[in-house]
């Protein structure tokens, strides 16, 4: 016989049919006349019902007795099922067991601590809320590529290793590449992105980025992806307007298309609703006075830490621009402002509900002997950024941009408690397995 192979998310177009399916069951429970399995396929999950009087007895034992994780090939008819999240059930008449674990499935439904996790993260991306969370990465991923497609940004694949450090000098990994001798994993793309906008205009990136960081913080990983643009002639205004779009338009499209996702993991829908345009902003001096009313001991040249990025988002219903900094205490390539010397024409973007600092972006120094200058005053060698300070000998242009980490931003969209379950093998101060 020959029968439809179909994913569990199609199933609801094939009411009253027989049809085939591939997958596992996750779940099982019985009585003697009926099992219970349930199951799931990488598009959903959904209940399989078995009755004893469609088997003979010794394959209504086996399915009664089936082991979590078993792999299966089963036909059966499509059921209509209200309470189903995919409105049907499958009543099963034919099971082909294809693989039955021996041993019993190290995650069960008792709870397990988070350490025990994710020594099985390459079993945990099965569960449930995993599932869910890891479908909502890959919605925002889509949506970043497709926001900068539809506005004619070109994509500029920059590389992970560098001769110049592009953020700080403090928490790079350092290599050796043959010949050449030290080399770095990437930080940023953001320098490569800059020689792009050269000569596209209007550049984006997507990839993974490496900071050696000795903070163990639920918003901190050593491998984390970036989502960087830069555009040429856009100067700070722009590039805000820029940034709020994309977070606006990623926080829709995860709205629009994985809602079901956001409540089968509990997140408040309604907190991502209030997302709309334009974002509120503050300026750091501002901010300094905010928080020292809030009776935190802070001055002029201090950096926020997570504590204060929480305060001062609190005050807001969406995410919220911290702008022009302290040049003393951000990047080298950063421009300064006109009127204010002392500060940069840069921005923080912090999420909502703590979820701190999604972007930082700014105005890129575009004269020569500044950049040089700056580069002296962090101690930088100037000499690894010769081609970098060639983009200001040859037709300089103002230009700005920004990088959008895309776990915290996972990690705010999804309310979770912790930035390792926003990716699917996350790279920690402690851990590289699985
Ligand atoms: O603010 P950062 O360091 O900015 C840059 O690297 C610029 N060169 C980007 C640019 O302008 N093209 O990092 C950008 C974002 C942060 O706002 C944060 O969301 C995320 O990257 N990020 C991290 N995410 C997870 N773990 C870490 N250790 C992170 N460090 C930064
Ligand atoms: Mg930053």
């Amino acid at each position: 016989m020959n029968t439809n192979w179909v994913y569990i998310k199609d199933l609801k177009n094939h009411v009253d049919e027989l049809v085939e399916f591939r997958g596992w069951v996750w779940n099982k429970r019985s009585s003697g006349k009926i099992a219970f399995l349930q199951l799931r396929d990488g598009t959903g999950f959904i209940q399989g019902v078995a009755e004893k009087k469609d088997f003979d007895d010794e394959t209504f034992e086996k399915i009664r007795k089936i082991k979590m994780e078993t792999s299966v090939i089963l036909r059966g008819i499509v059921k209509k099922d209200e309470r189903s999240p995919f409105d049907v059930e499958l009543s099963i008449k034919y099971i082909e067991i294809v693989h039955e674990p021996e041993e019993d499935y190290p995650i069960s439904k008792k709870e397990h601590g988070i350490d025990f996790l994710m020594e099985n993260r390459h079993l945990w991306i099965r569960s449930r809320r995993q599932f869910h969370i890891l479908k909502i990465r890959n919605e925002v991923i889509k949506a970043i590529r497709d926001f900068f497609n539809e506005n004619d940004f070109v994509l500029i694949d920059t590389p992970i290793f560098t001769g110049s450090i592009g953020e700080s000098a403090g928490n790079t990994f350092q290599l050796d590449y043959f010949d050449y001798g030290k080399v770095y994993l990437a930080q940023t793309g953001q320098l490569y992105l800059e020689a792009g906008a050269m000569a596209f205009g209007k550049v984006f990136n997507l990839g993974p980025t490496f900071r050696a960081e000795k903070s163990k913080t639920r918003r901190h990983l050593i491998e984390f992806w970036m989502n960087e643009a830069e555009v040429a002639f856009y100067r700070h205004e722009d590039n805000i307007k820029l940034q709020e779009s994309l977070v606006n338009f990623i926080v829709n499209r995860v709205l629009a298309n994985c809602e079901e996702d956001l409540i089968e993991i509990g997140r408040d829908v309604d907190k991502l609703q209030k997302v709309s345009l334009p974002f509120d902003r503050i300026t750091y001096r501002e901010a300094v006075t905010f928080l020292n009313k809030k009776g935190f001991d802070i001055k002029f040249g201090d950096d926020f830490g997570a504590d204060e990025e929480t305060v001062i988002a609190s005050q807001f219903e969406k995410p919220v621009f911290v702008e022009k900094y302290p040049r003393k205490i951000k990047a080298f390539y950063m421009q300064p402002s006109d009127e204010d010397p002392e500060v940069v024409m840069c921005d923080d973007l912090l999420a909502p509900e703590g979820y701190g600092e999604i972007i930082g972006g700014s105005e890129r120094i575009w004269d020569e002997k500044l950049l040089i200058e700056r580069l002296k005053e962090c101690n930088l060698p100037v000499e690894e950024y010769k081609w970098y300070i060639d983009l200001r000998k040859y037709g300089s242009v103002p230009h700005s941009g920004f990088g959008l980490g895309v776990e915290r931003t996972i990690a705010w969209i999804c309310g979770l408690e912790h930035i390792r379950e926003a990716i699917p093998f996350a790279r920690t101060l402690y851990r590289v397995y699985p």
